[in-house]
């Protein structure tokens, strides 16, 4: 059963209805056994170009491609059964023209199998958002900090403070306009976050947004303590991974160096034992 009550997956429109009912759960998820576990909890699972740092060591989202996000929506998608997955339209498959950005992300819907897809930008992405959605393609909008942009903005700021607070309002209200189904305000001053919250009728999903959003979504491998290159003020630990992972790694080389691994319990006999006996 999905956290919406349902029995099949969640939908875009299960996420519109809802606005101001109780909290949009999301979390990242780029391959299958982490989505197994995220689909359990979770209303919606974002295959993030975050991928690209965090699982392929790049420096930033950019050098992310259309392969990278179609073999990790696939992944992902083996592994949804309840929630719903979204998948990111990485930099430079969409920005061009309209037409581009429907080529791409139908492709990425077909080939996925994925609802629904994301990407950033307010305003100047309005007329290419409502294209994609008068052609069938939901799409999750992301505006606040968006990181395909961190060489214009100048470096993963805060976005909204001071005269840029009504930009930001304006962006929110024409991605609505445009039928985005949500939109991910990303570090967004919290009382800004929660203006536009109460004036949108789509959901707000939050991250370094403050708590007045209508969902909250993290990078899973950053509050699952595995991704540790850096650690954003937004960010909350819910695990050490990293460090769990680091010890266990450590005691296992110990054990290969000290030949106390492996035991004789992980050999295989030269002779099959007689039936009835443990071989
Ligand atoms: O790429 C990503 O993981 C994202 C989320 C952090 C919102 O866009």
């Amino acid at each position: 059963m999905s956290a919406t009550g349902s029995l099949r997956p969640v939908l875009p429109a299960d996420i519109l209805a809802r606005k101001g009912d109780t909290p949009i759960v999301v979390l990242t998820a780029y391959t299958t056994p982490i989505a197994r576990i995220v689909d359990r909890h979770c209303d919606i699972m974002l295959v993030g170009d975050s991928v690209g740092m965090v699982l392929h060591g790049l420096p930033s989202t950019l050098g992310v491609t259309m392969e990278m996000m179609i073999l990790h929506g696939r992944a992902v998608m083996r592994g949804a059964q309840k929630s719903m997955v979204v998948i990111d339209m990485p930099f430079g498959s969409y920005e061009e023209s309209p037409e581009q950005a429907f080529r791409n992300a139908a492709r990425i819907m077909a080939e996925t199998g994925a609802p629904a897809v994301k990407l950033e930008g307010g305003q100047h992405m309005a007329e290419t958002i409502a294209f994609l959605t008068k052609r069938g393609v939901p799409v999750m909008a992301h505006i606040g900090l968006t990181p395909q942009s961190v060489n214009t903005l100048g470096g993963y700021k805060v976005v909204g403070r001071d005269g840029e607070a009504e930009k930001v309002m304006d962006d929110a209200l024409a991605v609505q306009e445009a039928g985005a189904f949500s939109v991910v305000l990303e570090k967004v001053p919290e009382g800004l976050s929660g203006r536009i919250t109460q004036r949108l009728s789509i959901p707000t999903i939050g991250i370094g947004a403050g708590a007045r959003c209508d969902g909250q979504v993290l990078v899973v491998d950053d509050m699952l303590g595995l991704f540790t290159d850096f650690r954003p003020k937004f960010v909350k630990r819910f695990g050490e991974l990293g460090q769990a992972a680091d010890e266990a790694i450590a005691a296992y080389a110990d054990e290969v160096r000290h030949r106390r691994f492996p035991a004789p319990e992980h050999a295989f006999a030269d002779v099959l034992a007689p039936k009835g006996t443990k071989s």
